[in-house]
């Protein structure tokens, strides 16, 4: 099962959460793998995070099981952090062949971030993490996979860039998140000629310490339980998201590109 033996792959927003996922992951299918993130000791901050790490880091995590690691603390809203975190995985490994762009998420309440009345500081703060973020990771890496005339680029939208939320809220965050899901669209017709394919992911209510800690107990369905909202009846895990970036980045996604795909065991976002 050494599917990536050989691969390298970056994924940004690695040190806990989905990232930490997509990172282990990877490097158990034997790539190299380079854990980029704000703060490679962010799991600190969430209980259940902090619990689930077995060692002092994601990167420590994969030394310890045997794999190849190294640890980039970057911003992914600064472009130039970005470029010269990518050229050290390039200096370090000589290649790049695989990168989830996954470092991003949400400021603010949905109470207070409804769409007419978004507030612009937020709408940069969001939309800088999110989608520049993804952007900048893109144009540093593609030069690189461009060159290999192979690669594979993962992408990282929500449902809430599917379709509204019922009560308009946590609108600059869905907006970021569509945005990101039809960017990847382009990017796949701009890079496809090169043998680089590129997928979106729209993860659901995947049950992450921060989800767990703060977004479920102040959703408005706060009262209920979110689990009747999917049809297969279960919130997600971390592991269902890391099984599609499995296949995303093997060679069993080898003639998909282009695609934006929901990982939300069948929800209905309805009030
Ligand atoms: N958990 C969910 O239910 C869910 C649902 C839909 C989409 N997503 C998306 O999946 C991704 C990961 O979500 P998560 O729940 O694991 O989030 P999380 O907040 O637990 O982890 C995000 C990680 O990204 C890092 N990060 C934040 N800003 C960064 C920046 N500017 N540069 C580099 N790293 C940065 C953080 O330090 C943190 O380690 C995000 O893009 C999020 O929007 C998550």
């Amino acid at each position: 099962m050494n599917k990536l033996q050989g691969k390298v792959a970056i994924v940004t927003g690695a040190a806990r959460g989905l990232g930490r996922a997509y990172a282990l992951r990877l490097a158990g299918l034997g790539a190299k793998v380079a854990v980029s993130d704000l703060n490679l000791k962010s799991y600190a901050e969430f209980e259940a995070e902090a619990k689930a790490m077995t060692a002092d880091s994601t990167t420590d995590e994969i030394l310890a099981m045997g794999g190849e690691a190294i640890g980039i603390e970057t911003d992914v809203t600064d472009e130039a952090a970005v470029q010269a975190m990518v050229n050290r995985v390039v200096q370090t490994w000589g290649r790049v062949d695989i990168l989830v762009a996954n470092a991003g998420g949400g400021r603010g309440r949905p109470m207070d971030t409804k769409a007419s009345t978004l507030d612009s500081g937020l709408l940069h703060l969001v939309t800088e993490m999110n989608l520049y973020g993804t952007v900048y990771c893109v144009n540093a890496v593609a030069p690189v996979m461009k060159e290999q005339r192979s690669g594979r680029i993962v992408t990282v939208s929500s449902i809430a860039g599917l379709g509204p939320s019922p009560d308009g809220g946590y609108a600059h965050y869905g907006a970021a998140k569509a945005a990101i899901a039809h960017y990847t669209r382009y990017l796949a017709q701009d890079l496809g000629p090169f043998g680089i394919n590129a997928n979106c992911i729209a993860p659901g209510v995947i049950t992450t310490g921060r989800i767990m800690a703060t977004v479920v107990p102040g959703s408005i369905n706060a009262n209920r339980d979110r689990s009747e909202q999917m049809a297969l009846r279960r919130l997600g895990s971390v592991e269902d998201c890391a099984k599609v970036v499995e296949f995303l980045v093997t060679d069993l996604s080898d003639y998909v590109s282009g695609q934006v795909i929901a990982i939300d065991g069948g929800m209905v976002r309805s009030g």
